[in-house]
């Protein structure tokens, strides 16, 4: 019997180091099934290792099922079908960090460094692990009573409607609430989908056996004569600030929405996903405070307002699918965890989201107002609109522009920045149309980054044919 030769470091046990050899030499197949391995002492003596470290590493192996014994025989290689081992190798850090690629980013999405103190939020952390309970208990399925308490308290004072923290769920973005929607609803419903719209939603569903039809857009919303027609069930909208066309909905089609959900026995999902950033005129309230007959599905986040990062956002269901969700809620343990709602809750009730509300909605004034400013300077003929759009504004081309040559200039010049026409789900707009999001973007490179758009746009014109 050949006896191994394995030369051991001081990284971890040495019984470990001799399972992980034998079992590297079985899965090579250098050990063949029904080979016998050295006895205990032989071993022992020709590694120069306790007689105790070979017990240990066999035992492993024999739990394992790698090796069997013979009584009075030894231990010998099981018969295994086994597959070709995974290669254990330790990625370095570098290789999961995405590269910088873009020199300017014209992103909706994401929050602005500049103006985020975490400060405030280090001591609420401090504080809450003081108590070791969060650490030891777990969150209730529907999160923190602390976190759903100051939630609520906040949308009554700032989205104009109060609710019940029991028919509140914390959970960890659009995408979890929505899985936790799909548990709720009939299985045969149909998502209505406003058209422009927020293009996630349609994934989600597009993950299930549940359908999804896109909505045209009115003037003033979303279209109420296709929800009827196409005998849609539960509908996403955004009316504070239309996603992404920056629309809000009066009251007159707010209405009508709701009474259109009362007569079809349908339900509005109302996704108020940056209805803080509001630079002009009175907040505009949420559909949710003149739902008297609990036909809204009202979704809130923090990822605009405060960190998208954190992962924390909330849904308040009406009493009929509240009900389905008690019967479930047992199987869906609350996302996020229980130390980081304690200390988000925490945070929130010293009114430090207030601060945190006020000086990022003036950052973001100023800066819609120093890009609106370089668009004026331009001698371009281009249309600016949207400006209720909370983060991001839209530009519309009005000049003859090669779309191809444009797209190929924002690439050559680092520029990130969505078309229009990506958030529809069939149309191509008759002017090239870009989204000018200005959350990421910092104050300082404004002007540089508008230089750089205007100059992309500017050279992708078509050249005039004079006769
Ligand atoms: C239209 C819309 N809804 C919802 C969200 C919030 O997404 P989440 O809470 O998953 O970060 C966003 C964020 O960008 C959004 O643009």
């Amino acid at each position: 019997m050949k006896l191994f030769t394995i030369h051991f470091n001081n990284d971890s046990f040495l019984y470990e180091q001799l399972y992980e050899y034998i079992v590297e030499k079985i899965y090579d197949k250098t050990l063949k099934p029904g080979t016998k391995l050295p006895s205990k002492k032989k071993l022992s003596k020709h590694l120069n290792i306790s007689e105790n470290t070979v017990d240990k590493a066999y035992a492993q192996l024999l739990v394992e099922g790698y090796i069997y014994s013979v009584e009075r025989s030894g231990h010998f290689v099981e018969k295994l079908q086994l597959p070709i081992r995974p290669v254990k190798t330790l990625s370095s850090p570098q290789e999961r960090v995405t590269k910088k690629e873009y020199l300017y980013d014209f992103s909706y999405a994401g929050v602005d460094s500049e103006v985020f103190d975490v400060s405030g939020f280090e001591q609420a952390f401090k504080e809450v692990s003081k108590d070791k309970t969060v650490f030891t208990g777990r969150s209730l399925p529907e999160g923190s009573l602390n976190l759903r308490t100051t939630i609520r308290d906040y949308l009554f004072s700032s989205r104009g409607f109060s609710c019940s923290v029991n028919q509140m769920i914390i959970s960890s973005g659009t995408d979890y609430l929505y899985q936790l929607l799909f548990n709720l609803v009939k299985k045969s419903s149909v998502f209505g989908l406003e058209n422009p719209g927020y293009q996630r939603i349609a994934k989600y569903i597009g993950q299930t056996d549940f359908k999804y039809i896109p909505i045209s857009l009115d003037e003033d919303g979303i279209n109420i004569n296709e929800l009827i027609n196409k005998k849609i069930d539960l509908v996403t909208i955004t009316p504070s600030h239309q996603f992404p066309s920056g629309i809000i909905y009066p009251m007159k089609k707010r209405l009508e929405l709701l009474k259109w959900a009362e007569e079809h026995d349908g339900f509005i999902i109302e996704d108020d996903y940056d209805s803080e950033f509001r630079y002009r005129g009175k907040p505009i309230p949420a559909l949710k405070s003149v739902d008297t007959n609990q036909r809204v599905i009202y979704m809130g986040s923090f990822s605009k307002s405060f960190s998208p990062g954190l992962r924390i956002s909330y849904m308040i269901l009406p009493e009929e699918l509240n009900k389905e969700y008690e019967k479930i809620k047992h199987i869906y343990p609350c996302p996020v965890s229980n130390f980081t709602q304690e200390a988000f809750a925490k945070w929130m009730a010293k009114g430090e989201f207030y601060k945190h509300l006020n000086k990022t909605r003036t950052h973001y004034k100023q800066k819609m107002e120093l890009i609106i400013k370089c668009i004026e300077k331009s001698d371009m003929n281009l249309k600016v609109y949207g400006m209720d759009s909370g983060l991001h504004m839209i530009l519309e081309i009005l000049e003859d522009v090669d779309r191809e040559k444009l797209k190929m200039n924002l690439s050559d010049n680092k520029i990130k920045i969505d078309m229009l026409d990506d958030y529809y789900y069939n149309k191509n707009l008759k002017n090239p149309t870009m989204l000018l999001g200005f959350s990421v973007l910092p104050m300082n490179e404004i002007e540089n980054a508008m230089e750089l758009l205007l100059k992309s746009i500017k050279t992708a014109k078509k050249e005039v044919v004079s006769e």
